[in-house]
């Protein structure tokens, strides 16, 4: 006889997570903002009670806790996700994907400029020893699906993004999207900026998010007031801000 199946498959969050070598080109503000569009369609189970955990949970494994500075900055109204900052503190993550009550992680990951230039081309990965590598590799293994994000025009985004896919992510055969970030589409009227972008990564065989995320200065100014997208005042900008961040969230559920 088969030994007895359990009927209940295991419970596992997916996790989507940020990655770019290059700091400034948008993952913390591309991950919080996911994580609050995801938060917004995913209440907590009883919205009334402040201790209902929430099913999407933004994470950072930044040393520097931009999250946590961010999140700190929000007014008493709930988040529309719970957040965890592990300070490169292994294992936590790798509990939380098993947690029932967690549907979807979000996760804000820092660049990494500490890597081993002895490292073989050929090896897994370049990010050498120690508490930041290993933290990074925990979270490479448990990630379903990565986005990376690189800014058309701001060139010196370009090569640490394609470093990423090419040191990182191929080597683990990890399901990645890039993400076209802070285009300026007041000034790209033709939107030549965003092709000859979407024109790079087709070259290498890099599928792109088709939805590009436009820059506005409420995204600039958000960290400070402690904003995501779905709080916003109401405005013609804050609802394209906003609807570029939807509309990503949608896709990202339809890989996942
Ligand atoms: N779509 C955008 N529109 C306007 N400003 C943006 C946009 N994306 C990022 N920024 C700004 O660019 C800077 C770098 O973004 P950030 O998310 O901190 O990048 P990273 O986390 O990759 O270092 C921040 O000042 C942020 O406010
Ligand atoms: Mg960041």
């Amino acid at each position: 006889m088969p030994p007895a199946q359990n009927s209940e498959p295991e419970h596992r969050a997916k996790v989507i997570t940020f990655f770019q070598q290059k700091g400034g080109a948008g993952k913390s503000t591309c991950g919080i903002n996911v994580a609050a569009v995801l938060g917004e369609n995913n209440p907590p189970a009883d919205p009334d009670d402040p201790d209902s955990p929430c099913p999407i949970v933004a994470a950072g494994i930044d040393l520097q806790g931009s999250l946590e500075k961010w999140a700190r900055k929000v007014p008493s109204q709930r988040l529309p996700f719970d957040y965890v900052v592990t300070r490169g503190k292994l294992g936590e993550l790798t509990d939380l994907v098993k947690d029932p009550a967690v549907r979807r992680i979000v996760v804000d990951t820092p660049g990494f400029a500490d890597i081993d230039p002895e490292a073989d081309l050929d090896a897994i990965d370049p990010l050498g020893k120690g508490p930041a590598a290993e933290a990074m590799r925990e979270i490479l293994d448990l990630t379903d699906l990565a986005l990376v994000p690189i800014v058309p025009v701001e060139t010196l985004t370009h090569d640490p993004a394609e470093y990423t896919v090419e040191r990182l992510l191929r080597p683990r055969g990890i399901k990645f999207r890039m993400l076209i970030n802070n285009w300026d589409s007041g000034t790209d009227r033709t939107k030549a900026d965003l092709k000859e972008m979407q024109d790079w990564c087709t070259e290498r065989g890099y599928p792109y998010m088709s939805q590009a995320i436009r820059r506005y200065k409420l995204h600039a100014k958000a960290p400070e007031k402690g904003l995501t997208v779905i709080q916003y005042p109401e405005s013609g900008t804050a609802l394209r801000a906003r609807e570029d961040f939807y509309k990503l969230a949608l896709a990202v559920e339809g890989l996942i």
